[in-house]
Protein backbone atom coordinates (compact mmCIF):
# COMPACT_ATOMS: atom_id res chain seq x y z
CA UNK A 1 0.00 0.00 0.00
CA UNK A 2 1.23 3.41 -0.61
CA UNK A 3 0.15 6.68 0.83
CA UNK A 4 1.05 10.27 0.26
CA UNK A 5 1.57 13.03 2.27
CA UNK A 6 1.88 16.66 1.92
CA UNK A 7 3.19 19.59 4.08
CA UNK A 8 1.13 22.50 3.08
CA UNK A 9 1.42 24.44 6.84
CA UNK A 10 3.84 26.96 5.13
CA UNK A 11 3.43 30.27 5.62
CA UNK A 12 5.69 31.11 2.12
CA UNK A 13 7.96 34.04 3.72
CA UNK A 14 9.79 34.39 0.76
CA UNK A 15 6.97 34.04 -2.00
CA UNK A 16 6.20 37.87 -0.61
CA UNK A 17 2.76 37.21 -1.83
CA UNK A 18 -0.61 38.14 0.13
CA UNK A 19 -1.42 34.58 1.13
CA UNK A 20 0.09 31.44 1.48
CA UNK A 21 2.75 30.49 -2.12
CA UNK A 22 0.12 27.05 -1.86
CA UNK A 23 -3.40 29.07 -2.40
CA UNK A 24 -1.32 31.24 -5.41
CA UNK A 25 -3.10 30.61 -8.86
CA UNK A 26 -1.14 28.82 -11.66
CA UNK A 27 -2.19 27.77 -14.66
CA UNK A 28 -6.23 27.83 -14.17
CA UNK A 29 -6.04 26.07 -10.84
CA UNK A 30 -3.87 26.55 -7.00
CA UNK A 31 -0.21 25.24 -6.66
CA UNK A 32 -1.55 22.86 -3.77
CA UNK A 33 -4.23 21.62 -6.56
CA UNK A 34 -1.74 21.08 -8.89
CA UNK A 35 0.44 19.07 -6.82
CA UNK A 36 -2.45 17.11 -5.13
CA UNK A 37 -3.96 16.16 -8.57
CA UNK A 38 -0.52 14.46 -9.23
CA UNK A 39 -0.32 12.39 -6.72
CA UNK A 40 -4.02 11.49 -7.03
CA UNK A 41 -3.64 10.46 -10.50
CA UNK A 42 -1.08 8.07 -9.62
CA UNK A 43 -3.55 4.50 -9.44
CA UNK A 44 -0.81 3.08 -7.00
CA UNK A 45 -1.49 5.94 -4.23
CA UNK A 46 -4.38 5.04 -1.67
CA UNK A 47 -4.61 8.78 -0.46
CA UNK A 48 -3.13 11.80 0.43
CA UNK A 49 -2.51 13.37 4.12
CA UNK A 50 -2.38 17.54 3.97
CA UNK A 51 -1.11 18.93 6.55
CA UNK A 52 -2.78 22.43 6.87
CA UNK A 53 -2.02 25.01 9.27
CA UNK A 54 -4.45 25.43 12.04
CA UNK A 55 -5.08 28.72 11.43
CA UNK A 56 -5.40 28.39 7.75
CA UNK A 57 -8.45 30.08 6.07
CA UNK A 58 -8.00 29.04 2.70
CA UNK A 59 -7.98 25.68 2.37
CA UNK A 60 -11.79 24.85 3.45
CA UNK A 61 -12.87 27.49 0.32
CA UNK A 62 -11.00 24.51 -1.99
CA UNK A 63 -13.98 22.97 -4.22
CA UNK A 64 -12.13 19.74 -4.29
CA UNK A 65 -10.30 19.55 -1.03
CA UNK A 66 -13.39 17.89 0.41
CA UNK A 67 -12.41 14.43 -2.10
CA UNK A 68 -12.80 11.09 -0.01
CA UNK A 69 -8.74 10.57 -0.96
CA UNK A 70 -8.19 13.60 0.79
CA UNK A 71 -7.15 14.30 4.27
CA UNK A 72 -6.72 17.03 6.61
CA UNK A 73 -4.68 17.32 9.49
CA UNK A 74 -3.22 20.09 11.25
CA UNK A 75 0.64 21.31 10.27
CA UNK A 76 3.40 22.29 12.84
CA UNK A 77 5.79 24.66 13.50
CA UNK A 78 8.24 23.09 11.38
CA UNK A 79 8.10 20.93 7.98
CA UNK A 80 9.18 18.14 9.75
CA UNK A 81 6.66 18.44 12.16
CA UNK A 82 3.56 19.26 9.52
CA UNK A 83 4.85 15.53 7.84
CA UNK A 84 4.71 13.87 11.83
CA UNK A 85 1.94 14.90 12.39
CA UNK A 86 0.27 13.49 9.14
CA UNK A 87 2.14 10.11 9.68
CA UNK A 88 0.83 10.05 13.25
CA UNK A 89 -2.48 9.98 11.77
CA UNK A 90 -1.45 7.80 9.17
CA UNK A 91 -0.51 5.12 11.58
CA UNK A 92 -4.25 4.77 13.04
CA UNK A 93 -4.77 3.78 9.52
CA UNK A 94 -2.05 2.51 7.51
CA UNK A 95 0.59 -0.56 8.52
CA UNK A 96 3.94 0.67 9.43
CA UNK A 97 5.79 -1.52 6.23
CA UNK A 98 3.25 0.51 3.91
CA UNK A 99 5.18 3.18 1.75
CA UNK A 100 4.74 7.00 2.63
CA UNK A 101 5.61 9.35 -0.47
CA UNK A 102 6.18 12.94 1.07
CA UNK A 103 5.53 15.53 -1.79
CA UNK A 104 6.09 19.59 -1.00
CA UNK A 105 2.69 21.84 -1.53
CA UNK A 106 4.80 23.96 -2.89
CA UNK A 107 6.09 21.88 -6.09
CA UNK A 108 3.62 21.71 -8.88
CA UNK A 109 5.19 20.25 -11.79
CA UNK A 110 5.95 16.58 -10.76
CA UNK A 111 5.73 14.69 -13.90
CA UNK A 112 3.76 11.66 -13.76
CA UNK A 113 6.53 9.47 -15.10
CA UNK A 114 9.37 10.57 -12.39
CA UNK A 115 6.43 9.28 -9.71
CA UNK A 116 5.81 6.12 -11.08
CA UNK A 117 9.66 5.42 -12.22
CA UNK A 118 9.94 6.61 -8.35
CA UNK A 119 7.67 3.63 -6.92
CA UNK A 120 8.90 1.44 -9.54
CA UNK A 121 12.80 1.84 -8.64
CA UNK A 122 11.90 1.40 -4.89
CA UNK A 123 9.26 -1.25 -4.17
CA UNK A 124 11.77 -3.82 -3.43
CA UNK A 125 14.38 -1.81 -1.79
CA UNK A 126 14.79 -1.90 1.94
CA UNK A 127 14.83 1.80 3.31
CA UNK A 128 13.44 3.81 0.32
CA UNK A 129 14.58 6.95 -1.03
CA UNK A 130 13.64 10.64 -2.99
CA UNK A 131 13.36 11.66 -6.59
CA UNK A 132 16.95 14.28 -7.52
CA UNK A 133 18.44 15.86 -10.04
CA UNK A 134 22.51 15.75 -10.81
CA UNK A 135 24.28 18.85 -10.54
CA UNK A 136 24.86 20.93 -13.61
CA UNK A 137 26.68 23.97 -11.89
CA UNK A 138 30.48 23.41 -11.09
CA UNK A 139 30.16 24.32 -7.60
CA UNK A 140 32.37 25.99 -5.37
CA UNK A 141 33.34 25.72 -1.58
CA UNK A 142 33.84 29.78 0.12
CA UNK A 143 35.91 30.27 2.57
CA UNK A 144 35.37 32.96 5.41
CA UNK A 145 35.94 35.80 3.74
CA UNK A 146 33.69 34.92 0.51
CA UNK A 147 37.02 33.79 -1.61
CA UNK A 148 37.40 30.30 -3.45
CA UNK A 149 38.19 28.24 -1.21
CA UNK A 150 38.14 24.82 -3.81
CA UNK A 151 36.22 23.57 -6.42
CA UNK A 152 34.21 20.49 -5.47
CA UNK A 153 33.76 17.25 -7.05
CA UNK A 154 29.93 17.76 -8.86
CA UNK A 155 30.19 14.71 -10.18
CA UNK A 156 28.84 13.29 -6.88
CA UNK A 157 26.33 15.71 -6.10
CA UNK A 158 22.77 15.53 -5.77
CA UNK A 159 19.86 18.44 -5.42
CA UNK A 160 16.99 16.88 -3.64
CA UNK A 161 13.68 17.16 -4.97
CA UNK A 162 10.16 15.58 -3.48
CA UNK A 163 7.89 13.03 -3.59
CA UNK A 164 10.68 11.31 -0.94
CA UNK A 165 9.79 7.88 -0.31
CA UNK A 166 9.59 5.40 2.87
CA UNK A 167 8.28 3.29 4.67
CA UNK A 168 5.70 4.33 7.59
CA UNK A 169 7.34 2.91 10.22
CA UNK A 170 10.80 4.41 9.80
CA UNK A 171 10.00 7.32 8.84
CA UNK A 172 8.10 8.05 12.11
CA UNK A 173 10.83 7.03 14.15
CA UNK A 174 13.56 9.24 12.09
CA UNK A 175 11.34 12.21 13.02
CA UNK A 176 10.39 11.83 16.43
CA UNK A 177 14.29 10.27 16.58
CA UNK A 178 15.82 14.01 15.24
CA UNK A 179 12.70 15.40 17.48
CA UNK A 180 13.85 14.42 20.64
CA UNK A 181 17.66 15.06 19.94
CA UNK A 182 16.79 18.73 18.66
CA UNK A 183 18.01 18.44 15.32
CA UNK A 184 16.86 20.26 12.46
CA UNK A 185 16.24 18.31 9.06
CA UNK A 186 15.56 20.15 5.88
CA UNK A 187 14.17 17.09 4.02
CA UNK A 188 12.91 13.89 5.28
CA UNK A 189 16.13 11.54 3.64
CA UNK A 190 17.73 13.66 6.40
CA UNK A 191 15.96 11.87 8.89
CA UNK A 192 15.89 8.56 7.88
CA UNK A 193 20.21 9.14 7.39
CA UNK A 194 20.07 10.00 10.74
CA UNK A 195 19.12 6.81 11.89
CA UNK A 196 22.57 5.52 9.69
CA UNK A 197 20.15 4.55 7.03
CA UNK A 198 21.29 4.65 3.33
CA UNK A 199 18.33 6.05 0.99
CA UNK A 200 18.31 5.85 -2.81
CA UNK A 201 18.69 8.65 -5.03
CA UNK A 202 16.18 8.01 -8.11
CA UNK A 203 17.08 10.87 -11.08
CA UNK A 204 14.20 13.00 -11.68
CA UNK A 205 13.45 15.74 -14.27
CA UNK A 206 15.03 19.76 -13.26
CA UNK A 207 11.48 21.25 -13.98
CA UNK A 208 10.53 19.67 -10.62
CA UNK A 209 11.01 23.17 -8.95
CA UNK A 210 9.95 24.04 -5.53
CA UNK A 211 7.96 27.39 -5.88
CA UNK A 212 10.07 29.76 -3.27
CA UNK A 213 10.66 33.25 -4.73
CA UNK A 214 8.65 35.18 -6.98
CA UNK A 215 9.80 34.52 -10.37
CA UNK A 216 9.13 30.91 -9.41
CA UNK A 217 5.70 31.29 -10.09
CA UNK A 218 6.21 32.26 -13.83
CA UNK A 219 8.63 29.55 -14.33
CA UNK A 220 6.05 26.57 -13.02
CA UNK A 221 3.79 28.36 -15.21
CA UNK A 222 5.87 27.71 -18.29
CA UNK A 223 6.61 24.31 -17.52
CA UNK A 224 3.04 23.30 -16.55
CA UNK A 225 1.96 24.92 -20.40
CA UNK A 226 4.59 23.58 -22.01
CA UNK A 227 3.63 20.10 -20.44
CA UNK A 228 0.28 20.34 -21.82
CA UNK A 229 1.25 21.37 -25.63
CA UNK A 230 3.47 18.15 -25.48
CA UNK A 231 0.61 16.11 -24.94
N1 LIG B 1 5.75 23.38 5.36
C1 LIG B 1 4.90 22.80 6.32
N2 LIG B 1 4.98 23.17 7.62
C2 LIG B 1 5.88 24.10 8.02
C3 LIG B 1 6.77 24.69 7.07
C4 LIG B 1 6.68 24.30 5.75
O1 LIG B 1 4.07 21.95 5.97
N3 LIG B 1 5.90 24.45 9.31
C5 LIG B 1 5.61 22.99 3.94
C6 LIG B 1 5.36 24.17 3.02
O2 LIG B 1 3.96 24.49 3.01
C7 LIG B 1 5.89 23.68 1.68
C8 LIG B 1 6.98 22.67 2.07
O3 LIG B 1 6.82 22.43 3.48
O4 LIG B 1 4.91 23.01 0.92
C9 LIG B 1 8.36 23.21 1.75
O5 LIG B 1 8.69 24.32 2.57
P1 LIG B 1 9.10 25.77 2.05
O6 LIG B 1 9.32 25.76 0.58
O7 LIG B 1 10.17 26.28 2.93
O8 LIG B 1 7.72 26.61 2.27
P2 LIG B 1 7.44 27.78 3.31
O9 LIG B 1 8.03 27.41 4.63
O10 LIG B 1 5.98 28.04 3.24
O11 LIG B 1 8.20 29.01 2.65
P3 LIG B 1 9.27 30.00 3.36
O12 LIG B 1 10.36 29.11 3.91
O13 LIG B 1 9.73 30.90 2.26
O14 LIG B 1 8.52 30.73 4.43
MG1 LIG C 1 10.19 27.17 4.88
Amino acid sequence: MIWAVVPAAGSGLRMRADRPKQYLPLAGKTVIQHSIERLLSNQNIRGVVVAVAAEDGWWPHLQWSAGDRIHRVEGGAERSDSVCNALQWLSGTADDQDWVLVHDAARPCLRAADLQSLIESLQEDAVGGILAAPVSDTIKRADAKQKIAETVDRSVLWRALTPQMFRLGVLRAALEQIKADGVAVTDDAEAVEYLKLQPCLIEGAVTNIKVTHPGDLLLAEEIILRELEER
